[in-house]
């Protein structure tokens, strides 16, 4: 029977907290009291570091991965007249940069069940002025790499892989970052790993690393920091104008103990999304998240069941403010980009020219997952949205 209150927890338990240990803090103060807080030497450690991680021939640190998906465009000379294709189930940032560059997005649906882009979707969405193809790896799950790399050579495309969610992620026993595209990782605090805020981007690409490391800091050549050093002389010339994206050592200080972490962290978030997964499996409220069909690590970025619209009287957003009043905390991951009024107004999308996506984008939602949530409060969380289920039950 339905209690008539429901029980709340006594304080707000967030969707997601980063895992902060003493090292990095102590790295941190290390790098305070050293003078030195900008783009130096902790930013080569933790750049050289996580190409070994990844199997990367290059990587260039960046003050976020928005940063280095603008740089990726930009460095592969994508810009006016061209078409980018993308996914619409995505951060606004992927969307965002192919705008700011001047080309345009055109988007391909996803599989509503494992919410990758589709690769038959891609293909569909190739013309005459196709440059690029940006897939995400959503929620910490692999896009089908191997026919969508196929599908790109064959057109000759750029595929910048948007691997915001991705940082440990495995497809067919090979990690992301491996692959031979130019890569993009977020170091967002909400992610796997946390930079505070910061991105990575690996390419194999001499020349495109060249241009992302000219670009990220006003146009100064390769190693600009070091023009302070006493050797060094403080003179530099500017080619081209370019951005203020280079990471701090201040965020680089917590990547260095952050990414030996890594592993432990996804087998944390594995064991909890598998406690997720057996204890709303028998509940007609949710669609619970459902396995590629390909070999892969996922890194459980996020836990995003799907809303049951037609199994409760209530929609998502009312689901999400019920567990909020039970004091749990809730993602939205995400409203599907051509939803938004900006890109519905300038290309004339309409929710259903997507279906996969609008499906997904109205049910979806992220519930708390973080390495440190613990078995209590991952029991508060169970219980909040099964007792919403059972009060909204149609
Ligand atoms: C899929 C995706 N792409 C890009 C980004 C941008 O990352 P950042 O916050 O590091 O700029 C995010 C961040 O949430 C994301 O989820």
């Amino acid at each position: 029977m339905t209690s008539p209150r429901p029980a709340v927890r006594d304080s707000f338990l967030p969707f997601s907290r980063p895992t902060i240990g003493e090292e990095e803090v102590a790295e941190l103060l290390d790098c305070v009291r050293s003078g030195w807080l900008t783009s130096g030497p902790k930013v080569e450690q933790f750049t050289s570091q996580f190409a070994a991680y990844v199997g990367a021939r290059h990587a260039a640190a960046l003050s976020s991965a928005t940063a280095g998906l603008h740089l990726a465009l930009l460095a592969h000379g994508i810009g006016a007249g061209d078409e980018v294709i993308t996914t619409p189930l995505t951060f606004a940032a992927t969307l965002n940069v192919i705008e700011l560059v001047g080309a345009v997005p055109v988007l391909a649906d996803i599989d509503r069940h494992t919410l990758q882009i589709r690769v038959d979707e891609v293909a569909r969405a190739i013309g005459p002025r196709t440059r690029a193809v940006i897939p995400v790896h959503c929620v910490g799950q692999p896009v089908d790499l191997d026919p969508l790399l196929a599908l790109a050579r064959a057109h000759n495309l750029v595929v910048i892989e948007d691997a915001a969610h991705a940082v440990g992620t495995e497809y067919k026993g090979r990690r992301i970052g491996t692959f031979p595209t130019t890569r993009e990782f977020s170091f967002h605090p909400n992610k796997n790993i946390t930079t505070g805020a910061g991105g990575m981007l690996v390419t194999d690409d001499e020349d495109v690393l060249s241009r992302v490391i000219e670009l990220r800091f006003h146009g100064m050549q390769r190693d600009a920091w070091k023009r302070f050093d006493k050797e060094a002389s403080p003179r530099y010339d500017i080619a081209r104008p370019g951005y203020k994206y280079n990471m701090m050592d201040l965020q680089a200080a917590l990547g260095i103990h952050q990414l030996p972490r890594l592993d432990g962290f996804i087998e944390a978030r594995r064991r909890l999304a598998d406690r997720y997964q057996a204890a709303f499996q028998d509940l007609d409220a949710l669609i619970v998240p459902e396995a590629v069909a390909y070999p892969a690590r996922h890194a459980w970025h996020l836990y995003t069941p799907l809303v049951r619209l037609d199994a409760l009287t209530i929609d998502r957003d009312r689901f999400m403010r019920e567990l909020k009043a039970r004091n749990i905390g809730v993602g939205l991951h995400y409203t599907a980009a051509h939803e938004f009024s900006y890109y519905r107004d300038r290309y004339g999308w309409c929710p259903e020219d997507y279906p996969d996506a609008h499906f997904v984008s109205e049910r979806i939602l992220s519930l708390p997952l973080f390495p440190t949530l613990s078995g209590a409060e991952q029991d508060d969380v169970i219980a909040a949205v099964r007792d919403i289920a059972q009060r909204s039950a149609r």
